[in-house]
């Protein structure tokens, strides 16, 4: 019986206005959108129980939805925080106003000062507006908090020091990064990157925020979680995707969402995560997954223990 929380992302819409590098799009398939009608079946089915965060992103851009403002008031008054992951090209006064106190964290994706590199990474994208985004979030927020997500590819990491030199002069300074580069079930070539192991030592040079324990609301929840799931996988075990069309996903990094394991308007959270827990190794999803060799026990101690505050 699963009584351990997770994290939800919720997918407002498939649809983006940049084409990132380490993205692969053509994964997706046709762009949804989650209609407001359907995001109150999605809220019908949230609960503090089940969940201890909800982030707004999946594979899509949330402000690129067309009734993005009716989406924001939706969120208002739940029992759960809400946070949102964007590119940050269409924050704009009214719209950083209306997330500001409704909105947990905002964290903005972002690549590199250097505009060759940005625009290698995020192509579509207009740096200087982008970055004028993320100067005005961080001067009109005053309730939701600013984090910036910075990207851990390599072709980013010559020009780190000088990006954080200027998130942190221009006073912003929640700077996370990911350890993990997914490859998106096998879809982006990661030979050429940095390892997770790099990684870690990347962010703890440059003293920035690991994400890795943010889908982690308590040991004792990944313990439940671990004995309760067949597939001993901590990154799909701790988050669960729901998609644009309202489907529970059985893995967050089933990036063509191959494999829907219900839908909200049929099945309520804590059905589906116990569903979930009964599903064996679908080898289609992680047989080429980068995840799927993460967090077998050893490395489960290692994160346990940085958890805690150990030096490991
Ligand atoms: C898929 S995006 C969706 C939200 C929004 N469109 C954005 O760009 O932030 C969510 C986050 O995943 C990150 N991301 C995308 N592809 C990734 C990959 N292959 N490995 C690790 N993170 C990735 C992005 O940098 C972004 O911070």
């Amino acid at each position: 019986m699963s009584n351990y929380r997770i994290a939800a992302n919720v997918e407002w819409t498939s649809k983006c206005n940049a084409r990132c590098v380490m993205c692969p799009r053509d994964k997706v398939g046709r762009p949804r959108i989650m209609s407001p009608e359907l995001f109150r079946e999605v809220l019908k089915r949230i609960s503090g129980q089940d969940l201890f965060r909800v982030v707004i992103a999946g594979y899509g851009e949330p402000t690129t939805h067309p009734q993005f403002e009716e989406m924001v008031e939706l969120l208002r008054g739940n029992p759960v925080q809400f946070d949102m992951v964007t590119n940050g090209q269409l924050l704009d006064e009214g719209r950083l106003r209306r997330l500001d106190g409704v909105i947990g964290t905002l964290i903005v994706s972002f690549s590199s000062i250097d505009p060759d590199v940005y625009h290698r990474v995020h192509v579509n994208l207009n740096h200087d507006l982008v970055m004028a985004n993320i100067l005005l979030a961080n001067s009109l927020l005053k309730k939701t908090k600013l984090a910036i997500s910075l990207t851990p590819l390599s072709d980013c990491l010559e020009t780190l020091p000088q990006t954080i030199s200027w998130f942190r002069e221009s006073g912003v300074s929640a700077l996370s990064m990911s350890p993990s580069l997914y490859d998106r079930a096998g879809a982006l070539d990661t030979e050429e990157e940095p390892t997770t192991e790099r990684l870690r030592q990347i962010i703890k040079d440059y003293k920035l925020h690991s994400q890795e324990l943010d889908f982690i609301p308590s040991i004792g929840d990944v313990l439940k979680q671990w004995m309760a799931n067949r597939v001993k996988c901590v990154p799909r075990n701790s988050d669960m995707l729901i998609s644009s069309t309202g489907q529970y996903m059985y893995c967050f990094n089933d990036i063509s969402h191959r494999h829907p394991i219900g839908h909200v308007s049929e099945i309520s959270f804590r059905e589906v995560l116990m569903k979930r827990e009964k599903t064996v190794v679908d080898h289609a999803v992680c047989d080429d997954c980068s995840l799927k060799d993460r967090y077998h026990f050893p490395e489960m101690v290692k994160v346990g223990a940085k958890y805690l505050g150990w030096q490991v």
